[in-house]
């Protein structure tokens, strides 16, 4: 029987030598090297670590991504066999003018228990824990998403902080927010730490809003399972190429809403390592001739949450 446990310290290297890697790009205007150095480092590690990795999400389909692309099989041994969830650099942007909040992200979990999301839309809700199940839900308005979560928390609307991408596909929701006098946590990029703003423990944000990258939202799930919080997805269709590739991957119902445990069906590894400083990791420090990356590890099967810092030589 596969113990996800003992892949712990080897997932915690991965987000840490992509982060150290993409680092070196931190301020330098270019995404696409920032991106590519965390996507390097990441695939040679895991490329180290004894077991069967599949990828499940990734950098893209076969024929868009070099490397870390979804089927991609990684790791040095024929079993235990894994799912792998990739987000090398989310916020490549953030890294690439040196702005808050840039992060290298991994899930892993059992074979075919993460959900195979393509690399499109998806709109996503999330909350925290300690709060009434499927309190929120996608199919309610937004007003009465935020109604029952204010009451559920014993809290004014205008008292609920609610975070959201700062996209002109939110201006509706905004406008609701600004109407409510509620509290606003704009990110321009980085939805994966977004969510789970959401749910960390002493948190000031209440919920997560709005359209973001759907393997994003895989990933920001097998957070927030971690965390025990509420999580919805529901994947976003721009035209009939992006539903063709959906069926491809084996998405039959398009208009699913995926509740969190469709998106992570059992116990799920999470880990993110800062590139730039950030509130849930901190960035890459080069101190004392040695570099110092910050990860935030989290296991659902054993409740672990942990922040670490390990240190690398030049
Ligand atoms: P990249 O790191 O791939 O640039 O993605 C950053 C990001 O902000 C994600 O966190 C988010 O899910 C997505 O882009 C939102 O997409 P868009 O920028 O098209 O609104």
């Amino acid at each position: 029987m596969i113990k996800l446990e003992d892949f712990i310290d080897d997932i915690i290297n991965v987000t840490a030598k992509a982060a150290l890697n993409s680092y070196k790009f931190v301020g330098k205007g270019d995404k696409n090297s920032a991106d590519k150095a965390a996507v390097d480092a990441m695939r040679s590690e895991l490329n180290k670590i004894k077991f069967s990795g599949d990828v499940v999400i990734g950098e893209g389909e076969m024929d868009e991504a070099p490397m870390l692309y979804i089927g991609e099989k990684l790791g040095k041994a024929n079993s235990p066999t894994v799912d792998i969830a990739v987000d090398p650099l989310d916020g490549t942007k953030l890294a690439a003018y040196n702005l808050p909040n840039a992060i290298s992200v991994i899930a892993i979990a059992k074979s075919n228990t993460l959900l195979k999301a393509p690399d499109m839309y998806m709109e996503k809700v999330a909350i925290g824990p300690n709060l009434p199940l499927n309190l929120i839900d996608l199919d309610y308005s937004f007003n009465d998403n935020l109604s029952k979560l204010a009451e559920a928390k014993k809290k004014l609307i205008s008292e609920l902080c609610v975070c959201i991408l700062d996209r002109p596909r939110h201006k509706k929701y905004i406008e609701i927010l600004k109407k409510n006098n509620c509290n606003i946590k704009f990110i321009t990029d980085g939805d994966v730490a977004g969510v789970i703003y959401a749910a960390l423990k002493d948190s000031k944000v209440d919920m997560y809003f709005g359209i973001g990258g759907a393997p994003e939202g895989v990933l920001a799930a097998a957070a927030i399972k971690c965390l025990n919080g509420q999580f919805q997805g529901r994947l976003i269709f721009e035209n009939e190429e992006e539903i063709s590739r959906a069926k491809k991957m084996g998405i039959t119902e398009i208009n699913k809403k995926y509740n969190l445990n469709d998106i992570v069906k059992d116990d799920v590894i999470f880990s993110c390592s800062g590139v730039t400083n950030g509130e849930l990791v901190k960035g890459v420090k080069f101190n004392k001739n040695r570099y110092h990356v910050e990860t935030l590890l989290m296991h659902d099967g054993s409740k672990k949450i942990t922040k670490l810092s390990k240190e690398y030589d030049l």
